[in-house]
């Protein structure tokens, strides 16, 4: 494996792969509660980036659900970070917040669709990453649509896989 490329150390402990302890639980005001498995994979090759994939499934009948991709990036010498992320469901997106030890809480600065992606569409998001003390990693999201105010989305906690 490459050596690490100091701009990243900060958020060195994201780095292998992680799946979900207990299923995720996904809730929003216009949809049916549902549980859902994920794993995600962050790595890196030297550059002053980390790339991630994330991968999400049906808690019972296993389908693939959602899936999202892309880059993370820290301002050098600073505390802020970006993830460039692209999402199955059409949607591409920048969200930029601040590294604090090791939580990390973002929020949309872009969002971007495909012309013929289906309603509502998603007006911002946020999200929170935490490296729990016990190890184990929780990440929060929560979105606004065209129809409804920024409520939760999803919330998981996730044990590393190696
Ligand atoms: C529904 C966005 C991640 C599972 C939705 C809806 C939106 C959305 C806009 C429709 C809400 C409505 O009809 O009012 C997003 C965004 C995500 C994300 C922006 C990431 C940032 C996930 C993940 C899962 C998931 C990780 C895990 C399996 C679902 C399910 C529904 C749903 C099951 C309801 C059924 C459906 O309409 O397809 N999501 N989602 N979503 N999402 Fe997500």
């Amino acid at each position: 494996e490459a050596p690490l490329n100091p701009a990243i150390a900060p958020l060195d402990w994201l780095l292998g792969s992680w799946e979900s302890d207990e299923p995720g639980e996904g809730s929003f005001p216009t949809i049916a509660p549902f549980r859902y498995t994920e794993t995600l994979h962050f790595s890196q090759v030297g550059q002053p980036v980390i790339n991630f994939m994330f991968n999400a499934f049906h808690a019972e009948s296993k389908k693939p659900l959602h899936r999202e991709c892309g880059f993370i990036r820290i301002q050098p010498g600073t505390n802020r970070v970006a993830f460039i992320i692209a999402q199955n469901s059409g949607l591409v997106e920048i969200e930029e917040g601040q590294l604090a030890g090791q939580l990390l809480s973002l929020q949309s600065q872009a969002l971007a669709r495909a012309s013929f992606s289906k309603e509502p569409h998603v007006q911002q998001i946020t999200r929170l990453f935490q490296l729990r003390a016990d190890g184990k990693l929780e990440q929060t999201v929560s979105m606004a649509t065209g129809d409804q105010p920024l409520t939760q989305h999803l919330h998981i906690i996730y044990r590393r896989s190696s």
